[in-house]
């Protein structure tokens, strides 16, 4: 009798962790190939390297933008949808289809890819969509993302941290840049754009976002599993990434 409900435990623990209930399938990370699309946007590449948009990165829909952020970053499907929107207003599409996009449309200069961005280099400079080691550095080093500081113990991005190093990074990109558009876009979009890489990835209990995190998001392109990150248990939406755009904000830079 109790060895048959010891036997019946066995075999539910083994069933249980046969269904992987944290797991993310056949979502495995693989790099992108010669022939596949990427974009200026670490946040498009990473879902795409994961196959949750399609891994060739071409003829992306909205439907597939709203399926991508819900599998994975548990984001409410629609959260995105004026930035998808935004692409094909901009009349970005070279697909043949005005309804879809190859994710390399969006490295159109001054439609949404703006000067300053964190991780790659201004349009001016030649090339505006490629993840560029040497700008990331700057504000890799402004975050203090290899280290742990003096104490060991400063493994954490803080808005602050983050706010600061992207405020660094726009006033850089102002003096080296003679052809700097410091239009409405870059001006809301920077901020922004921090705004939705830390609501993506932040952890609710630490209130922060890893440093390891952070890094395998921008320079691996990859989500961070291996690091521990899990999507959030309750959808993140618009109001999450308004409410931190206002953090941003807020910081003394
Ligand atoms: C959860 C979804 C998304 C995340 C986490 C995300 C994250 C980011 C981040 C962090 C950047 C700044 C990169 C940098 O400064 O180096 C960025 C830039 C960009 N994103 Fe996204 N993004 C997402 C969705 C989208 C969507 C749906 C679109 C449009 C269809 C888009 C288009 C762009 C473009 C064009 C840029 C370049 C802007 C620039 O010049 O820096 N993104 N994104
Ligand atoms: C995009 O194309 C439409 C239709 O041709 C046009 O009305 C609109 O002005 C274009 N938008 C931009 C931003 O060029
Ligand atoms: C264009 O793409 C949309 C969205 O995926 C799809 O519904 C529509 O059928 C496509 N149109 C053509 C002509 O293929
Ligand atoms: C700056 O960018 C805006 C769009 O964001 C564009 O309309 C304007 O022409 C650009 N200015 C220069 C000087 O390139
Ligand atoms: C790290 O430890 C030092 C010394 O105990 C402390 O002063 C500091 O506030 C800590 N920093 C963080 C980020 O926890
Ligand atoms: C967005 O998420 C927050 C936090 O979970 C929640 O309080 C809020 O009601 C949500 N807003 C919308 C519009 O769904």
């Amino acid at each position: 009798m109790k060895s048959t409900f010891l036997l019946e435990t066995l075999l539910f623990t083994l069933a249980a962790a046969g269904s992987c209930p944290y797991g993310h399938d056949d979502h495995k990370w693989q790099r992108p190939g010669p022939e596949d699309s990427r974009s200026p946007c670490p946040g498009l590449n990473v879902m795409a390297n994961h196959g949750y948009l399609p891994r060739s990165g071409k003829n992306i829909d909205l439907a597939a933008a709203r399926s991508a952020i819900s599998g994975a970053f548990n984001y409410e499907p629609t959260t995105i949808d004026f930035m998808f929107q935004a692409a094909l207003d901009f009349n970005l599409s070279t697909t043949g289809n005005s309804s879809t996009i190859h994710l390399s449309d969006l490295r159109w200069h001054d439609t949404i890819e703006f000067d300053g961005s964190l991780s790659r280099n201004d349009a001016y400079f030649g090339d505006n969509l490629h993840f560029n080691p040497e700008i990331w550095d700057t504000v890799a080093q402004a975050m203090n993302l290899y280290d742990a500081g003096p104490c060991g113990n400063e493994t954490l991005v803080s808005v602050e941290v983050a706010a600061r190093a992207r405020a660094m990074r726009v006033k850089e990109a102002m003096r080296v840049n003679p052809a700097f558009n410091n239009s409405q876009g870059a001006m809301i979009g920077s901020p922004g754009t921090t705004a939705l890489y830390l609501t993506t990835l932040w952890d609710d209990e630490l209130e922060a976002v890893p440093k390891s995190w952070v890094r395998a998001f921008f320079e691996d392109e990859r989500i961070p599993y291996i690091e521990g990150y899990r999507p959030p248990k309750t959808p993140r939406n618009a109001t999450d990434i308004f409410e931190m755009n206002e953090r941003v904000l807020a910081v003394e830079v």
